[in-house]
């Protein structure tokens, strides 16, 4: 019996869903283990136990779902996988290759028709389970799906395995499987599809007419999604999406690739009254370089993602900063810049200089009974401390 298979037992989860309303603690759930349960079962509901409220959090859904600890840190979550849901076309046959424990069709529109893929039996049977779970009817398939012959459909996703070694070194993508270029391969057989790429993957290896999609929230860039064929919605451009709680904000730009990658480099300007930093997923999708162009802003050192702007950037991707002072970057300076302005708690935020923001605080020892924060960067190639207050309200949405 496949280890996963142990959890659909109505026992196990009538046990697991007592272990949760009576909230025991883990002394009170081995002993009530060891009365009821063989040992195969007991490692099966303790491996299980700890994922039960990460999964409830990350799909948004209450019911048992089979999964083991990888396929759900694999998993796509259901914001990103809400928002891709509407790329799809109303009607048609979706193969969703490499499905793994079902994150990406669980929000897949009924209209389609499903088909989950994957190598792996176990994957495969939490697939299955978890799709019945959400009420969804799909086919399944174990294949390789660099190999399938005989059966075909309109459209396709995929979200190709990593390594586990890309933990240790975020750009190894050779460590794809399939590969980026066997998944191109393989989409020539439908009429259009999406593929899931880690953020960082190098943009020069992406076909000229997909359309790329940076997804993510303000703080983090979570998927690279490539648009191929009919389920492209602007060819060749790219474009980023924040999702938030409550609401979604897309921004596509103006120009194409390769225009696109031609118009990044900014010009290096002086430092002026603001500073401006764009979210990691502005800056991972290189759109902060077309808002900066818009506004006349600036960088202050080339490859450095800082503009510096005579007015403050109110807009979502962006939060901004009043310059108060600036000195060349050593502590002493550092320290009377601190003490002149009266700061006593400070933030320490950094690009291009080499510190761990919570020692070089430490070392600062700041007094005061004023607020600040402490960039660390660059101008003109020159490391530089600025000293700076944040505008309140300035990543509110532009109208
Ligand atoms: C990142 S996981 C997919 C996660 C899934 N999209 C989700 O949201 O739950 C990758 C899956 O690809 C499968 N896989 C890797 N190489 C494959 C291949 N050549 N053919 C079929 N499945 C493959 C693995 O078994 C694994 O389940």
């Amino acid at each position: 019996m496949l280890y996963v298979s142990l959890l659909t037992s109505k026992e196990i989860q009538a046990f697991i869903t007592k272990v949760f309303k009576e909230k025991w603690d883990s002394l009170k759930i081995s002993a009530a283990l060891g009365k009821s349960f063989s040992e195969e079962e007991r490692r099966a509901i303790m491996d299980y136990i700890p994922l039960v409220k990460k999964f409830r959090e990350k799909f948004d859904f209450q019911e048992f779902l089979l999964c083991d600890k990888l396929a759900l840190e694999q998993s796509t979550a259901y914001d990103i996988s809400k928002w891709k849901a509407k790329l799809w076309p109303s009607s048609g046959c979706v193969h969703d290759l490499c499905c793994g424990m079902g994150g990406d069709s669980f929000f897949i529109p009924n209209s389609l028709e499903l088909t989950g893929i994957d190598m792996s039996e176990e994957r495969l049977q939490m697939y299955a389970y978890n799709m019945n779970a959400f009420q969804k009817r799909a086919n399944v398939l174990q294949a390789d799906v660099r190999n399938l012959s005989g059966i075909t459909a309109d459209y396709f996703s995929i979200d190709p395995a990593r390594r586990k070694s890309e933990s240790e070194n975020q750009r190894q993508f050779e460590n794809l499987t399939p590969t980026l270029s066997e998944i191109l391969n393989l989409a020539k057989k439908y009429r259009g599809g999406m593929i899931k790429l880690p953020p960082g993957y190098p943009i020069d290896e992406i076909p000229l007419d997909a359309e790329i999609i940076y997804l993510g929230s303000k703080q983090d860039c979570r998927e690279c999604l490539i648009l191929l064929g009919e389920l492209v919605q602007n060819p060749g451009k790219i474009r980023t999406v924040i999702l938030t709680k409550n609401d979604t904000f897309e921004f596509i730009s103006t120009s194409k690739r390769p225009d696109f990658e031609k118009e990044q480099n900014l010009e290096e300007g002086t430092l002026k009254k603001y500073l401006a930093e764009p979210c990691p997923l502005f800056v991972r999708s290189r759109i902060f370089t077309q808002f900066a162009r818009e506004r006349n802003a600036t960088i202050l050192s080339k490859g450095i993602a800082y503009l510096s702007c005579d007015e403050p950037i109110h807009h979502i991707g962006f939060s901004s900063f009043e310059i108060l002072d600036s000195v060349p970057l050593g502590t002493s300076a550092v320290k009377a810049m601190l003490k002149k302005h009266g700061i006593g708690k400070l933030t320490l935020k950094k690009r291009g200089v080499e510190i761990i923001p919570e020692e070089e605080i430490k070392r600062l020892k700041p007094k005061g009974k004023n607020e600040g924060v402490l960039f660390y960067t660059r101008i003109a190639g020159e490391k530089t401390a600025l000293l700076t207050k944040r505008i309140s309200g300035s990543n509110a949405h532009e109208c």
